[in-house]
């Protein structure tokens, strides 16, 4: 059972944010309105300065799909396939691989006519009716009043939720390595980031990923721990595929999070761009790829994907920030938030002032291709599944890679193994007494001159000296590879780097 939580964060809602109102000044109004005053039933506009759509040059969009990532430069054979029962006709409405799209349609799609005009801020009606459904298929939220809001992407999502939430002064916990731009909006917002400590060691039997005990005692002694600075406004999460460690918090660690969200009154900004790639269990990576190996939707929603903060949120402080980024296409610019309307309603009203709509052509395509071709919700889902075991597949390439290699049976390695997302946490073990940080930016120029390109874990983190001793790893990604052979020739540089450093002595 789901109940109407009202709205009981008031105080949460930056004062910037509450105080922003929006009048468009071409609105006609009733204000002021003489006696006797009826305006006329079906007027006509000389006052929107808006071109009819008569004036755009295109008439229709057709748009080309394929029905399986990497359809055309896969280079491995695939095992029993067959590729019609990926897509079966019944869930496509044209049974093609191509959805046109047309100037004007009926109000199921969105058509040229409305998309290409100047829309509403908050995201086109069908695009948001779609957001919505899915929402409710997957992660419904366990409180009434919540609602949806289109962004251009979960990087302007997560500025407008700063924007939202933080007044100057305001503090925000962090993980304490992160998706670091996001300090950048929330020094934008005045507000203040506190970094929390990752558990990363695998000897430790706990769960890896955000520290509970930190979290809770540093909560319970605030006011001696982080003297002079206000109790914490929000807390901000990567909860699965965590960008850049890969990894996923349980349901448990999350519900126990949202108590104490609930004790000590502070909002949960879910940044998940990675829930939906939950990845198989590692295996040793055959020569042939088994891309129908994927799941009914069904059982994926209900044993592979990690439910979101938002279904065990009561009270509506729950802020989850989606992208079409990862799934769809990053320069769509596309994503959107869900909280509760009271949040979304102060984010629309900064929408007005900084990004205004998002683009209606991303939002066409999407919409189109979603409600066309995949037949919605399951149909977009099932995509993603193919997706997901794509992923699987070259994380089990290039995890192939480190395990078989001599530096990790040397034990200079130790590899988080993600079970979500597009990326892989690598520590370097170094002897006692070594200077890890220092021995880190110097094997970062191995890398390069070895040929391989990674990311220096120290450099995600939101305060350095804070993290120094678990900032010991570098995060690999299995995403931009253009084939199967560059992520394994990848990956052997990568432990080529490694051995020719510990080879000489940890140095150059
Ligand atoms: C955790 C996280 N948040 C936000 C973003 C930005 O995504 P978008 O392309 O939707 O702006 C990324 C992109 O890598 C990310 O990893």
């Amino acid at each position: 059972m789901t109940k109407d939580s009202g709205f009981k964060h008031e105080n949460l809602v930056s004062k910037r944010a509450d105080a922003r109102t929006f009048t468009h000044f071409s609105s006609s109004g009733t204000e002021g309105a003489p006696p006797g005053f009826k305006p006329h039933p079906k007027p006509l506009a000389l006052h929107w300065g808006m071109p009819n759509a008569g004036f755009f040059p295109i008439d229709s969009i057709d748009v080309n799909l394929v029905e399986y990532p990497f359809q055309k430069s896969l280079s491995i054979p695939i095992t029993n396939a067959s590729v019609e029962s990926f897509f079966p006709d019944e869930k496509s409405t044209t049974g093609k691989n191509t959805v046109t799209i047309n100037k004007v349609d009926d109000s199921k799609y969105l058509d040229i006519t409305t998309a290409l005009q100047y829309g509403p801020v908050a995201g086109l009606s069908p695009l948001l009716q779609f957001t919505e459904d899915f929402i409710t298929r997957v992660h419904k939220p366990a409180y009434e009043g919540w609602g949806t809001i289109i962004t251009n992407g979960a990087g302007d999502g997560l500025n407008k939720v700063a924007d939202a939430l933080l007044d100057p002064g305001d503090v925000i916990l962090l993980e304490e390595f992160t998706f670091v731009p996001f300090l950048k909006n929330i020094e934008n917002s005045g507000g203040i980031p506190v970094p929390i400590k990752l558990n990363l060691d695998q000897e430790s039997g706990k769960e890896l990923g955000l520290d509970l005990d930190y979290l809770t005692n540093l909560l319970e002694n605030w006011k001696t721990e982080k003297p002079g600075l206000p109790s914490p406004k929000a807390l901000y999460v990567i909860p699965t595929g965590q960008n850049p460690t890969g990894t996923t918090q349980s349901v448990e660690t999350r519900k126990k999070v949202y108590a104490l969200a609930e004790k000590y009154d502070f909002a949960i900004i879910e940044d998940d761009p990675y829930g939906y790639l939950s990845l198989q269990p590692w295996q040793k990576p055959a020569n042939t790829f088994k891309l129908n190996d994927f799941l009914e939707v069904d059982d994926y929603i209900a044993n592979h994907i990690t439910p979101s903060y938002l279904t065990i949120d009561t009270s509506g402080r729950v802020l989850r920030i989606e992208t079409f980024s990862k799934l769809f296409a990053p320069g769509l610019r596309l994503g959107f938030i869900v909280a509760h309307k009271r949040f979304t309603k102060v984010i629309e009203n900064y929408s007005n002032v900084v990004t205004r709509s998002s683009s209606g052509t991303s939002q066409l395509i999407v919409q189109n291709v979603i409600a066309k071709k995949f037949g919605g919700v399951d149909g977009w889902l099932q995509w993603i599944l193919k997706m997901r075991v794509t992923y699987s597949h070259r994380r089990d390439l290039l995890l192939n890679q480190l395990f078989e290699s001599e530096a990790y049976k040397k034990g200079y390695l130790g590899v988080i193994d993600p079970t979500a997302g597009m990326f892989a946490s690598v520590f370097i073990k170094f002897p006692e007494g070594v200077d890890a940080q220092a021995k880190l930016q110097l094997l970062n120029f191995k890398f390069q001159n070895f040929g391989v390109g990674v990311v220096l874990g120290a450099n995600m983190a939101v305060d350095r000296k804070f993290s120094e001793e678990r900032a010991t790893f570098y995060r690999l990604t299995f995403a931009p590879a253009n084939n199967d052979q560059e992520i394994i020739e990848a990956g052997k540089r990568f432990v080529d780097a490694v051995e020719d450093f510990f080879a000489k002595g940890l140095e150059y």
